[in-house]
């Protein structure tokens, strides 16, 4: 059967067996969600087929999903959440692509959440994992090991300025903490400035840090103040920086002492829709702490690692050097990496107390590093990003020219968002549409994220050697699944 055929046939299929799809596509229906020059829901046909690509999974012998779903639910914590009313069971992954245990073939639009930035199991990270694995797995960093140091020096090399101290993590929830507390014991402050609608992780000073409610447990956190969010889009202010930068300053104004221990800010914020700060915000915003005293942390967790296309780092797309960058995520290309970088003077900070991190810095995690940063460069990933990205926001900009339902498209090479809305003036979050639009795009063979505070951006953060066949089919797909709308 021809995959188009074949495509069609599960999403009818599928569609017929959910009969609350129907009611729903109906209630839907009643409201005009296609611009009036659109062309009929009929003349839109599903994409294809998946661009080719020359690699079969080895045939999966292992449990089913329903039996791991079933370990899930009696074995592991009820906030462990998944995507999907039904999940897919992952067992293999490819590139830029994932496969279930039926041996399907689904594009990877998300990266395993903006981390897989060379492509699943690539061969070179492989590889490098593989052999230091072979050799030695862990020392800590007690003893003397290359590993480490030959990915500290390589980490610095692509850092600005005297940036070029690295304290390595497990994660970014870590590395933002000690990022936090080497700003405190450096400037003797305590106060920290965040922006609303940030996530910076999920410890004791990261929670607090973090500015959505939906991920802040009800614990005492304290010394955070949350800056008015920057956000062209949503923001109170548009994209007028100066008003949005006279909030910082209040901050410390009326809110602290006058002086402040740092300033956190992501350069595109993640789980908070891919949102964009207003142009100008960030040297304005920097240039306030620093008068009070403050470090300037710049959180790449997501950002960082060639993803924004233009620059390496996403921080540099507002032209500014901050004092102490945090990374994790695609630093490691899925392994369990994070690092803080900083300057020689403001590391000294740490030598005040003991502070260590028994598997932070582990040869097999900084050799995988080693290799991401390599690929990046021999494959040239950074142009890709930047090339591919471009071409696929411009086409999402012509879809959401064709359905009232996208209010906006935003974010820089290969980490964009598209948010949904009801109504574009009142900017009404389609929370159920784009859960609806997720599943029907997980149908036709696309797996994207899904972000933002009430639940309504698509999240596009997938391995930069996505191309543009790749970014072609995610497009018709999104056209076709809006169509049906
Ligand atoms: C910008 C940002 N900072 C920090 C974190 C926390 O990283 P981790 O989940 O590795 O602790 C995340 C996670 O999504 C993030 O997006």
């Amino acid at each position: 059967m021809p995959a188009s055929a074949a495509a069609r046939l599960v999403f009818c299929r599928r569609s017929s067996s959910w009969p609350q799809h129907q009611l729903f596509r109906r209630a839907l229906s009643q409201r005009a969600t296609k611009t009036k020059d659109a062309p009929a829901a009929s003349a839109v046909v599903p994409p294809s087929e998946l661009p080719p690509f020359d690699y079969v999974p080895q045939p999966y012998i292992g449990p089913s999903s329903d039996e791991i779903l079933a370990k899930r639910r009696e074995y592991l914590s009820p906030s462990i959440m998944h995507l999907y009313k039904t999940p897919v069971n992952v067992v293999d992954g490819k590139m830029q692509y994932l496969f279930d245990d039926k041996g399907r073939r689904y594009l990877d639009a998300f990266g395993g959440i903006a981390t897989v930035c060379c492509g699943h199991c690539h061969p070179d990270v492989v590889a490098a994992i593989v052999e230091q694995t072979k050799r030695l797995q862990h020392s800590t960093v007690l003893y003397l090991n290359h590993s480490i140091a030959d990915f500290a020096e390589a980490l610095a090399s692509k850092l600005p300025g005297n940036l070029k101290v690295a304290f390595f993590t497990n994660s970014g929830t870590e590395a933002n903490e000690l990022a936090i507390l080497i700003a405190k014991m450096y400037t003797g402050c305590h106060d920290v400035i965040s922006l609303r609608n940030s996530y910076h992780g999920n410890a004791t000073g990261t929670m607090a840090a973090t500015a959505q409610s939906i991920w802040k447990f009800n614990v005492v956190q304290s010394g955070v103040h949350h800056a008015i969010n920057p956000d062209p889009y949503r923001g109170i202010f548009g994209s007028e920086e100066e008003k949005y930068a006279r909030d910082v300053q209040d901050i410390i104004n009326f809110g602290t002492s006058g002086n402040v221990a740092a300033f956190v800010a992501e350069a595109i914020q993640g789980v908070g829709g891919i949102v964009e700060m207003a142009p100008g915000y960030l040297p304005l915003a920097y240039d306030m702490v620093r008068k009070a005293g403050g470090l300037c942390i710049a959180d790449e967790v997501q950002a960082g690692f060639a993803r924004v296309g233009s620059h390496f780092w996403g921080f540099e797309t507002h032209g500014v050097v901050p004092d102490i960058v945090t990374v994790a995520k695609g630093i490691g290309n899925g392994i369990p990496l994070g690092a803080v970088v900083t300057t020689p003077e403001i590391a000294k900070a740490l030598t005040q107390r003991n502070y260590f991190n028994t598997f932070g810095g582990n040869p097999v995690c900084t050799a995988a590093g080693l290799a991401v940063l390599r690929v990046i460069e021999k494959e040239n990933l950074q142009e890709n990003a930047l090339l591919v990205g471009s071409y696929l926001k411009q086409r999402l900009n012509s879809l959401q020219d064709k359905y009232d339902l996208i209010g906006d498209v935003r974010g820089k090479g290969l980490m964009l968002g598209v948010e949904f809305v009801t109504d574009r003036e009142l900017k009404t979050p389609a929370k159920d549409e784009t859960l609806h639009l997720l599943d029907q795009l997980k149908e036709l063979g696309v797996l994207v994220g899904k972000g933002g505070y009430y639940g309504n951006v698509f999240r596009i953060t997938p391995a930069l050697c996505f191309t543009k066949e790749d970014a072609d089919f995610l497009v018709d797909a999104m056209d076709y699944s809006l169509s049906r709308i």
